[in-house]
């Protein structure tokens, strides 16, 4: 087959994809949601269930959908599209990538919101506002931010503004930059707080919740939702993989890839994890609080510690910097769509791409304050107290992205033919590829398929 290129350019380097793609994985997902999700769900086993569903759903399902993407070479719809016509299957698999679409374009609508929190957290950090601060006091300072809708959505403007800016630019160089120095600043600046959490007094309590697995506090709705984080933090089930991977040179290795993205997500996620609970025990915090948790612990930390000002205010920026290389991600598909299909520029595609996202995102701002009773679904049981914004993430990482991700593995297992998927992973016809194909082809799909069944009751395990 001759080899496609993509109209919208390609990394200069196998390098440079790894460092885009590990931006699109590490962001919010992994400093903000992991450690409060991990809390209302008990601890140890949940995550036991996250770094299984990594491995086993998380790996396969990605290498798959870079797969894809570089055979496709165009966005996630016409990919779809064409691969399905080039294999000689249902055009129906273009919906798939519309799905996507969609998917991302719900998720950057709250993920701006609350990387405009990070940005607030950076000036206030810099301030001062928490230096000497009691958790009281700094409980109070997150309340007294996300009550206010104005300040939320001046910060929601800041960042979906920045965010379509470089969208708007095209994704590659600026991004390769940030990625290239802020990502290892991140992690360098995470083990420093994991140093000062060694030093609180609860930190064997802080590990213990993490790695000690009590499987008598997970439910079936856990598990989902440990599912779901896994395709959220590794960027899955939406085609922001498959788009960045439309853009990978063609000799690149999509294994070896996968598994350094995979690896440097997932200790970021735990690295954030022992940073956090410690302060949380330590201080007598709630490890269920919610949204709030990052906010609520780490400006404790930086309050106390020498030099609290510089490093929590660094660690805010840097936060917003992994969470603006993931959101970009968010928007690429249907960006690169509106200019393969609809004969936009990138500019018109981002600027009109960014403020609908930006209009829906206001729903989230007021989630947390003048909406905070509006519980939409409130005559489901599992949904009952679930506000607009806490509807917006189940939907889409619980729901969407899960679906999206088996799709792709069915898609690429099974209709995909084996000729086709060994010439595009650039791999040997030997092992590896062997427990690559029964992954996808078996494992994933029926792992997804019973994780959600059993969320919705139909089936019982555990
Ligand atoms: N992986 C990102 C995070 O963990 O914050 C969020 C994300 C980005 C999800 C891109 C999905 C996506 F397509």
């Amino acid at each position: 087959m001759e080899k496609r290129e993509s109209i919208h350019g390609q990394w200069s380097s196998r390098w440079v994809f790894v460092l885009a793609a590990t931006g699109s994985a590490v962001g919010l997902g992994n400093i903000w949601k992991f450690p409060y999700i991990t809390g209302e769900n008990g601890g140890g086993a949940f995550v036991l269930v996250y770094l299984l569903c990594i491995a086993v759903i998380g790996v396969p399902t990605m290498m798959a959908e870079i797969m894809l993407g570089r055979r496709g070479r165009r966005s996630p719809i016409n990919t779809m599209r064409h691969l399905a016509e080039e294999e000689g299957r249902n055009g129906a698999w273009k919906y798939l990538g519309w799905a996507g679409v969609a998917a991302g374009f719900l998720i950057l609508s709250y993920y701006s919101v609350i990387a405009g929190w990070a940005l607030a957290y950076f000036f206030r950090t810099a301030a001062g506002v928490f230096t000497g601060q009691t958790a009281d006091g700094v409980g109070s300072i997150f309340s007294s931010l996300i009550s206010d809708p104005e300040r939320l959505i001046t910060w929601h403007t800041i960042f979906m503004v920045m965010t379509t800016v470089v969208v708007a630019r095209g994704v590659k160089g600026g991004l390769e930059k940030a990625v290239r120095y802020l990502m290892p600043a991140l992690f360098i600046l995470l083990i420093i707080l994991v140093g000062y959490a060694m030093n609180t007094g609860a930190f064997q309590q802080g590990l213990e919740f993490l790695f000690t697995p009590n499987f008598d506090k997970i439910t079936a709705d856990g598990v989902l939702i440990a599912m779901g984080h896994a395709f959220f933090t590794l960027s899955l089930g939406m085609g922001a993989i498959m788009v960045y991977g439309s853009y990978l040179p063609q000799k690149a290795s999509i294994a070896k890839t996968t598994v350094m993205i995979a690896i440097a997500d997932t200790v970021v996620a735990l690295l954030a994890g022992m940073a956090i609970f410690p302060i949380v025990f330590a201080n007598g915090l709630e490890p269920g609080a919610g949204p709030g948790l990052i906010f609520q612990t780490l400006p404790i930390a930086f309050g106390q510690m020498p030099g609290g000002e510089l490093f929590g205010s660094i660690f805010f920026m840097l936060l917003v910097f992994a969470a603006w290389s993931s959101a970009i991600s968010l928007i690429e598909p249907m960006v690169a769509y509106q200019v393969e299909n609809m004969g936009m520029n990138r500019i018109k595609a981002a600027s009109w791409t960014g403020m609908t996202a930006w209009l829906l995102g206001l729903a989230t701002v007021f989630s947390f304050n003048i909406w905070s009773e509006v519980k939409p679904l409130s005559m489901f049981e599992t949904f009952a107290d679930k506000t607009i914004f806490d509807l917006l993430d189940y939907l889409t990482s619980n729901i969407m992205l899960p679906l999206g991700g088996l799709l792709i593995a069915l898609f690429a297992a099974w209709q995909m033919s084996r000729a086709s998927s060994l010439d595009e992973l650039a791999m040997k016809d030997g092992f590896f590829f062997k427990v690559w194909r029964v992954l996808i082809r078996y494992v994933t799909p029926v792992a997804v398929s019973i994780v959600f069944l059993n969320a919705i009751g139909l089936i019982s395990i555990g």
